[in-house]
């Protein structure tokens, strides 16, 4: 039989639930001093805030203790994310990295910096934006006015216009239907309300690196940690999987792929791509693949839709393929319960993208981009060609817009070249923009004619051979 709750005894539970509420509030405080003294020691001897093996040691011993008592390991794996944020968090304070982590050089702050100096008058060869130079399709002005004459102007379903989700989804075959489809803000809102959709707090998503740096923006914000597998150009841009198999844990839950991979132009062969589904599959994760740039391919490539695994999330986008990265229109492919998802948080944060813009991306759908592709491909080539000259170590793209070469003179950090070449009217995009371990490199974008490009090209020959 169950007992009758008693008034009393449930004031005398809320009572006893408050104090351990601030038995915990007083154990993570004495976490924080512990935290803040550590975080001076460490700024001291110049060592750095975070440290993988201590971090899985904790883990570790947080697990055994939580298997001890009988408590979900996964939800205090994911406390103690959030407690190992905090300190880092603090320990930056404390060490005044605060204001570096701001102001940090990224391609988009050395956009900022160029534009400041071309309002003063100054002329800069653009070679950091990762912005196509050429016109929309030439369908997409007579869309936005027929849009208008026909009154199409206004909010659509959050999913967007169930005709250009047809469109998607036959466009990209593999059996994809209709409600497996979201058109989305770019391709970088698909890729966080993805994020948003599928992280509880604390929980991982491990990222290659170097990397598009909006996705660790997108994991902070939406609460989780990020957990960064490094490549290197000795690899040649190649994910160690047995390390990626290694870094996997019980927080774990998405992988984010980016390939043809803006910075390095990486793409990834068939037997990776499978090896990679397959340690997904094993250890249940979601598998978020950005192929924002899967037009710009100068091999071979195969997009994730082309595997059956229902957590894979495959994001694109028309900004890149189409050159319409002002129009705001991108992509994401899934199973139906995650487009539903992400379309809830659309309609929180945007309701839908704008009407005519979709109209627009709907009559660039049959657009062939072979004519940019090539344009792009041949600047790629001319860039490659005086980087050999110059004798910086690259690897040659397999797609995308980018290279990314390897500094090897006397100038050895990115920012302080990239401070002298924006003197010197060039900008590039520093290389640990996209990750903390490459500050040896830059990125040059081939989104500027040959003429431009050539001229950028001799005046970073010039500093660094003088240097
Ligand atoms: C790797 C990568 N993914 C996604 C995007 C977002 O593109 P958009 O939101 O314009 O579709 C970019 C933009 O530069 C990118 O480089």
């Amino acid at each position: 039989m169950v007992k009758k709750a008693k008034p009393e005894e449930l004031g005398k539970l809320r009572a006893e639930i408050r104090d351990v509420t601030l038995d915990i509030i007083a154990k993570a405080h004495k976490r924080m001093e512990l935290s803040e003294r550590i975080g001076t020691i460490k700024g001291n001897l110049n060592i750095d805030i975070q440290d993988e093996s201590v971090e899985q040691e904790i883990r570790s011993s947080v697990f055994e203790f939580s298997n001890k008592l009988g408590i979900d390991p996964t939800f205090s794996g994911r406390l103690l994310n959030i407690l190992l944020a905090e300190s880092v968090r603090l320990q930056q304070i404390q060490q005044r990295r605060t204001e570096d982590i701001t102001l940090k050089n990224t391609h988009l702050s050395v956009f900022m910096k160029a534009k400041e100096l071309e309002s003063s008058g100054k002329k800069i060869i653009h070679m950091e934006v990762g912005e196509p130079d050429f016109p929309p399709p030439k369908s997409v002005r007579n869309a936005l006015l027929e849009s208008y004459k026909m009154k199409q102007y206004h909010y659509t379903d959050s999913r967007g216009l169930l005709r250009l989700r047809q469109a998607i989804a036959n466009k990209v075959g593999n059996g994809i239907t209709d409600d497996e489809v979201i058109i989305t803000s770019g391709g970088r809102f698909a890729i966080f309300s993805a994020m948003l959709a599928l992280l509880k707090q604390g929980e991982e998503v491990i990222s290659i690196d170097p990397s598009w740096p909006a996705y660790r923006e997108f994991v902070d914000f939406a609460g989780g940690k990020i957990k960064i597998l490094q490549t290197t150009i000795e690899e040649r841009w190649t994910p160690n999987l047995r390390k990626l198999e290694e870094m996997i844990g019980q927080n774990t839950k998405v992988i984010i792929l980016n390939y043809p991979n803006n910075p390095t132009g990486k793409v990834l062969n068939e037997k990776e791509i499978s090896k990679i589904i397959s340690l997904a599959r094993d250890n249940e994760l979601y598998l978020i693949s950005d192929e924002v740039y899967s037009d710009y391919v100068y091999g071979r490539f195969t997009s994730l839709t082309h595997y059956k695994y229902d957590k894979i999330i495959v994001v694109s986008s028309f900004s890149k393929s189409c050159a319409m990265t002002g129009f705001r229109v991108g992509y994401g492919i899934a199973r139906k319960e995650i487009i539903d998802k992400m379309a809830r948080i659309q309609a929180i944060a945007l309701t839908s993208v704008a009407e005519p813009m979709q109209h627009a991306a709907l009559s660039a759908i049959d657009y062939n981009p072979a004519g940019n592709v090539k344009l792009i491909k041949e600047r790629l080539d001319l860039i490659s060609k005086k980087l050999r000259q110059m004798s910086l170590d690259f690897v040659s793209p397999q797609g995308a817009m980018y290279v990314y070469p390897r500094l090897n003179g006397s100038i050895q950090t990115d920012a302080e070249l990239v401070n002298i070449l924006l003197e010197l009217g060039v900008a590039v995009a520093p290389g640990s923009g996209f990750g903390e371990n490459y500050k040896q490199f830059i990125r040059i974008s081939a989104c500027q004619p040959k003429e431009l490009l050539k001229r950028g090209l001799e005046i970073i020959e010039s500093v660094l051979s003088v240097r």
